[in-house]
């Protein structure tokens, strides 16, 4: 299992340096390299990301294994090439820049791959495997696990522009989750590093709506838990790239509890106060300490024009029986 790890990571590191040298210097990678221009990702950067290109063949990489003697059958497996009708083996990433996905040691683990264009999918990632598991990973950590610790806390992020932007611009406690549900596995990860976090996800719909399980998940383990709004429905890569990393540093300074971030959404989207209070006695039950729950009772009873007494009452209900 160990051996069968190493010579995983091994070909995936073979991997990342084939489709990084063909981003940096071949001619076909052109397309590719004006893109990440537009985008204003700098050289130095895509240094940093060792970002790549998969350029539109069929068989680039195939062909690009084979000569070096590599497993084709475990780049199957690690999902690098597909096994198509009657057994015929192609690329699975083409006409892709390429982003390297690492571990916390800095193992390359799998892949992401962006369309250089408005065509669907726009991300293909490498498919689970032994050593991918998209829900046990976190974007960025290897490069900012350091500034995390230093910074004590983590900003996360949705998705891999995100972080890079961020980086670039000097904002390095970055992570990206991939996706906007964050898993337990995740929060453990993470919680080697910090118990303090703030949710900068995209402003749009899909983002923070839909993520609100996973950050009660991570205060249920014991994160404090803040959420920043980005304005004019952007995401932090936009934000940053348009207003700056000072500007973005102020922006996460402004960044709302949990509890009041629900509150908030709460005001915003109706509904009767009971089920309202159900929402947030979680987040209550969840903060650490006494006088900051005593706090964050007051507050609720105020949005939600309740008693504190009729508040703290259904926190100790809740308490009793959380699982109701
Ligand atoms: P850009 O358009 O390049 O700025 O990407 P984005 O990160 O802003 O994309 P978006 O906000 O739509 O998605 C956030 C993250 O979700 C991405 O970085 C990906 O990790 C993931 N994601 C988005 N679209 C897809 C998709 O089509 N397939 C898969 N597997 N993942 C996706
Ligand atoms: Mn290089
Ligand atoms: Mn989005
Ligand atoms: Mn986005
Ligand atoms: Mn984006």
């Amino acid at each position: 299992r160990a051996w069968l790890e190493e010579q995983a990571w091994e070909i995936n590191a073979m991997v990342r340096d084939f489709y990084h040298h063909f981003l940096i210097h071949r001619p076909e990678a052109e397309e590719a390299r004006s893109y990440l221009e537009r985008r204003g990702v700098s050289r130095h950067t895509r240094e940093i990301f060792q970002l790549g290109y998969a350029p539109p063949g069929w068989d680039t990489l195939l062909q690009f294994l084979a000569s070096r003697n590599c497993s084709l059958h475990r780049a199957v497996d690690l999902g690098l090439l597909t096994r198509g009708e009657r057994g015929k083996l192609y690329d699975r990433f083409r006409n892709r820049l390429i982003f390297p996905i690492y571990n916390a040691q800095g193992r390359v683990v799998g892949f992401g791959g962006r369309v250089l264009d408005d065509s669907q999918p726009k991300y293909l990632n490498s498919p689970e495997s032994s050593i991918f598991n998209k829900g046990k990973l976190l974007f960025g950590l290897h490069l900012t696990r350091a500034a995390i610790r230093e910074k004590g806390y983590a900003i996360i992020m949705e998705g891999y522009m995100d972080v890079i932007t961020a980086y670039q611009h000097g904002v390095r406690n970055v992570v990206a989750s991939l996706g906007t549900s964050l898993t337990a596995e995740q929060g453990h990860l993470l919680s080697r590093y910090t118990r303090d976090v703030v949710i900068a996800y995209d402003a749009d719909t899909a983002g923070v709506a839909a993520s609100i399980r996973g950050l009660d998940l991570l205060q249920q383990i014991g994160f404090r838990v803040r959420v920043v709004t980005i304005p004019e429905g952007k995401d932090p890569d936009e934000y940053i790239r348009q207003h700056g990393g000072e500007k973005w540093q102020q922006l996460v300074e402004t960044a709302a509890p949990l509890l009041d971030y629900k509150l908030n959404q709460a005001a915003k989207n109706g509904g009767s106060s009971a089920s309202l209070l159900a929402q947030v006695l979680p987040n209550l039950a969840a903060m650490p300490g006494e006088a900051e729950r005593e706090e964050g009772i007051r507050r609720v009873a105020a949005r939600l024009s309740l008693s504190w007494e009729a508040v703290r009452d259904a926190l100790r209900r809740f308490n009793k029986n959380p699982g109701r």
